[in-house]
């Protein structure tokens, strides 16, 4: 399928990569068309890979990916406008952190959330919130880290959800019983307010190929 992935950084590339190899038609989106990276990414992923602006990656997808930085992705998603995402899926994988002072901060939190604000935004776009509690290696093959471990989505879209976990299955082996869906978008609260945890977590543990297992008695 047509695949639109908004974001230059390292998960843009994972996610886009893998995507490539799978078979699928990407086009990797930046604030320009030009963009060093996204042309680099290109020119290594071969024949299905392309680059332009978000706009441009967001109209060539029918499935589309926030992949851009989380305290700036309003910025990078008001670049692309409603149309090209009209009636279409978003996988947000994006987190609203800020680390200009510092110690991370999240840009939104507690009432509110990146994921609830892209809703709000774009409420013909079904957002799916996913990926954001994993580092990017994981998201394309969770046996990174071995055994079972649980990634998190939630959306207002039962079926966009439905779709997402089924490719999520089908395109990086997550299995299904290792899916847990949170409920509606606001459930994007919690999926982004575990990033300080996670942070802290990677720098005890000094990797980030770790993850979440739920236990339930
Ligand atoms: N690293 C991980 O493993 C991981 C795991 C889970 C979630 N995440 C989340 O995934 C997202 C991407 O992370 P990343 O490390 O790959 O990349 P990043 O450096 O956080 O973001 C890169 C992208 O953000 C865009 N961007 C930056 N500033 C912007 C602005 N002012 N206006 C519009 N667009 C702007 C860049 O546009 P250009 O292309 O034009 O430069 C680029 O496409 C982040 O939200 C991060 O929190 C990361």
């Amino acid at each position: 399928m047509k695949i639109g992935v908004l974001g230059s950084g390292m998960v843009g590339n994972t996610l886009a990569t893998k995507l490539v190899e799978l078979g699928h038609e990407v086009m990797m989106g930046s604030r320009t068309a030009d963009n060093e990276k996204a042309q680099a990414w290109r020119k290594s992923a071969g024949g299905l890979a392309k680059c332009g602006t978000f706009a441009e990656a967001a109209a060539f997808g029918s499935l589309v990916l926030n992949c851009t930085n989380g305290a700036n992705s309003m910025a990078a998603l008001r670049l692309v406008g409603a149309g090209p995402l009209r009636g279409k899926t978003l996988l947000d994988a994006a987190n609203p952190l800020d680390f200009s002072s510092g110690a991370p901060q999240l840009t939104v939190c507690n009432t509110d959330s990146l994921g609830e604000q892209i809703q709000r935004e774009f409420p013909e776009t079904n957002v799916v919130k996913v990926f954001n509690t994993v580092n990017c290696q994981l998201m394309t093959d969770p046996s990174v880290v071995p055994g079972d471990h649980h990634l998190f989505i939630c959306g207002n879209s039962a079926a966009a959800k439905a779709d997402t976990i089924a490719k999520l299955g089908e395109w990086f082996g997550w299995k299904r019983e290792n899916i847990i869906d949170l409920g509606d978008i606001t459930a994007a609260r919690c999926t982004e307010m575990y990033l300080p945890l996670w942070l802290r977590l990677m720098s005890v543990l000094g990797t980030p190929r770790f993850s979440i297992q739920v236990h339930q008695g």
